[in-house]
């Protein structure tokens, strides 16, 4: 198997986490007889500071040559003042627009390892998996027109999606709650938006395709409470692309931390990957990043770019493996150290190495 895979690293705890992804995959290609290519370019703020733009011209000719993208996360508190559309964040907006994935798959599962250390009850998470389906290149995030008027004191974005572009993503959504418990969830605000009713129309529409899968509708408020009371009844779980920000940053207290969640982005020319969580500027070069995301996000690739299925569950045993044996990064362990081994960064990415290993060379 070939891959040329580009890391795009980014800002802050991003070189610190993909860092620990790649070896992971490198380790994967050394026992399979693989050969992944690794090269880097730079996004975000580390590129605003060195090519005076968020997405150089080189790196988008890079990923868009690539098998796969690798991405880190951008962002840091020097750019804050900056327009939207020169910020570090407009770089990954670009880049996931002209790689043209629409569907981005978030993963999020209860880690019955983590039950102690997560602020929901365990008898609430436990069993919990919900595969949610953000929808990324429409809505709020892109959607004309968008301004800042200073003069007139007023600003505006334009939540906007066409029949086409919902249709899409919700049928890439049942045909993978079709390969799992089949049950489909789809979150909108149609109690008050016109866009959010067009979407749970196209939404129905598209389940006569699918009679198998049971579909339930949930406004996008309620369900922030519901995920937390009942987790375990979602499935997948289809949304528009600032819902879908918002709800799987909360399904990080699931999974017992955002640095757990990994995600891709399918459908596309080049397929995306990157962690749910962001570049983290409070912790940012201290080893204090969990890498657990970002080594499963480099599962997805093994899953999704390669076809190499059982290396992508040996990551993700190793990960569960390391968990059970009490190894946490300092967020997972919330102080609660008791009977725990707390690793930095690179040790965290060692010991799943080491596992993966363990769990590869004996199967
Ligand atoms: P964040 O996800 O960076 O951090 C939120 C909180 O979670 C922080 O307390 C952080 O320390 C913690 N955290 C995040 N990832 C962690 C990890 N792997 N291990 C341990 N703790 C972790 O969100 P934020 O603070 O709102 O944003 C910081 C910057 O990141 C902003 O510029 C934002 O725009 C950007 N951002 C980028 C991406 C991306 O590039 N994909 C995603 C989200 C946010
Ligand atoms: C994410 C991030 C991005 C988003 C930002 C950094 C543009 O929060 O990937 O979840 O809002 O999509
Ligand atoms: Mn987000």
């Amino acid at each position: 198997m070939k891959l040329n895979i580009l890391v795009t690293a980014g800002d802050g705890i991003g070189p610190e986490v993909t860092n620990e992804a790649v070896a992971v995959l490198k380790e994967v290609a050394a026992i399979g007889g693989h050969t992944f290519a690794f090269s880097e370019a730079r996004i975000g703020g580390v590129a605003i500071v060195q090519d005076g733009t968020p997405l150089p011209a080189a790196t988008l000719a890079a990923a868009l040559a690539s098998d796969a993208v690798l991405l880190g996360a951008v962002g840091g508190n020097e750019f804050n003042s900056l327009a939207p559309d020169k910020r570090p964040e407009a770089g990954l907006l670009q880049i996931r627009s002209a790689l043209g994935g629409f569907a981005n798959l978030r993963p999020a599962f209860a880690f019955k390892e983590l039950a102690v250390n997560s602020p929901l009850r365990p008898e609430v998470i436990d069993g919990a998996d919900i595969l949610f389906v953000r929808e990324l290149l429409g809505g709020l995030y892109f959607g004309q027109p968008r301004e800042w008027d200073k003069a007139a004191n007023e600003a505006w974005n334009t939540m906007r999606y066409t029949k086409g572009e919902v249709a899409r993503v919700a049928r890439i959504a049942f045909q993978l709650a079709t390969k799992r418990r089949k049950k489909l969830c789809s979150v909108d605000k149609a109690n008050v938006l016109e866009v959010s009713q067009l979407w749970r129309a196209t939404v129905n529409e598209v389940a006569q395709e699918f009679p198998g899968i049971a579909v339930e509708h949930q406004y996008v408020d309620a369900m922030s409470m519901h995920l937390m009371n009942r987790p375990r009844d979602f499935d997948v779980v289809v949304t528009e692309n600032l819902f879908g920000d918002i709800l799987t940053d909360e399904s990080g207290v699931i999974t017992g931390s955002l640095g757990m969640l990994p995600s891709a982005t399918i459908g596309g020319k080049v397929n995306l990957y990157e962690p749910v969580h962001g570049s983290a500027p409070d912790i940012a070069g201290k080893g204090l990043a969990n890498p657990i995301g970002a080594i499963l996000t480099a599962a997805l690739i093994l899953r999704h770019s390669a076809d190499l299925e059982a290396e992508a569950a040996a990551i993700e045993a190793a990960v569960r493996k390391v968990l059970e044996q009490g190894f946490r990064t300092p967020d997972l362990a919330r102080g609660n150290t008791q009977g725990l081994t707390v690793l930095s960064t690179t040790q965290m990415g060692a010991k799943v190495r080491e596992t993966v290993k363990t769990l590869l060379v004996h199967a």
